[in-house]
């Protein structure tokens, strides 16, 4: 493994989330007013109840920081209980009082999403870029929702799921047919430009993502094996995730 890429395998769920959380709040105790990047999806919602359990406790002050998120589904409403809004607000934002000027995640009901696409990312860069952005992966090696394809995806954009992703995030909707079938997502070349990496993988189902996103070719057929390129990429793991390690 390349030695940007700093790996750590944890026994389980548990000390994933744990150690996350504490990485996590040791760069915003660094630095209280920086630009830090979100993840949604299963995977990260340990850590945020364990940085929400710390906050409550005082440990740790968010009040200050600005939020970008990866993405978001269109079309959805960010009132809509399965939109990543409605997520980051229920399992981190509101808890942790992360001002609601300062969370920026697309807008998955803008009117035209190729436009809110450019206004993202002009954002981030006005924000002067992400400093720690956190991450999860998909089955397929989808980072944010930048699918697998025959060329890596630059921008943020408006971007369409793959089957295996629609099946995938199935479990939070009453039925697949109700899964958006498109996004706006971070692209791969936004994320590469944060400052620091935080990749999360827990369980078996992950485990042969993590290993072409870590130890493969690089291609955009497994987008996040071009994670490798980046200069600090943090990679907390479970057992189960890094069998192949
Ligand atoms: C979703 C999100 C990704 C997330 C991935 C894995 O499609 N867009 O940002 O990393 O799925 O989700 P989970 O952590 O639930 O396995």
């Amino acid at each position: 493994m390349q030695n940007n890429i700093s790996l750590h395998v944890v026994a389980n769920y548990n000390e994933l989330s744990e150690k996350a959380a504490e990485l996590f709040a040791n760069a915003v105790k660094l630095n209280p007013t920086g630009v830090y990047g979100f993840a949604t999806g299963g995977t990260p919602e340990g850590m945020y109840e364990k940085l929400t359990k710390m906050s409550a406790a005082k440990e740790l002050d968010m009040t200050q920081i600005t939020a970008f998120n990866l993405d978001e589904y269109v079309p959805i409403s960010p009132s809509s209980p399965q939109s990543y809004a409605y997520f980051m607000a229920k399992n981190l934002f509101d808890a942790t009082g992360v001002p609601s000027q300062n969370r920026n995640i697309p807008k998955g009901d803008a009117p035209c999403p190729h436009e809110e696409s450019a206004a993202y990312e002009k954002k981030i860069a006005a924000c002067g870029g992400i400093r720690l952005q956190i991450l999860g992966i998909g089955t397929n090696g989808h980072i944010g929702f930048n699918e697998p394809s025959d060329t890596f995806q630059g921008q943020t954009s408006y971007v369409e799921l793959a089957e295996e992703t629609i099946l995938a995030n199935s479990r939070y909707f009453d039925n697949q047919d109700d899964v958006p079938r498109h996004a706006i997502s971070m692209g791969m070349q936004t994320i590469m430009m944060a400052e620091t990496l935080l990749l999360l993988a827990s369980g078996e189902t992950k485990a042969e993502a993590i290993r072409g996103a870590l130890v493969g070719p690089i291609t955009p057929k497994v987008p996040a094996s071009v994670l490798q390129l980046h200069r600090n990429v943090i990679v907390i793991a479970d057992k189960a995730a890094a069998k192949f390690l």
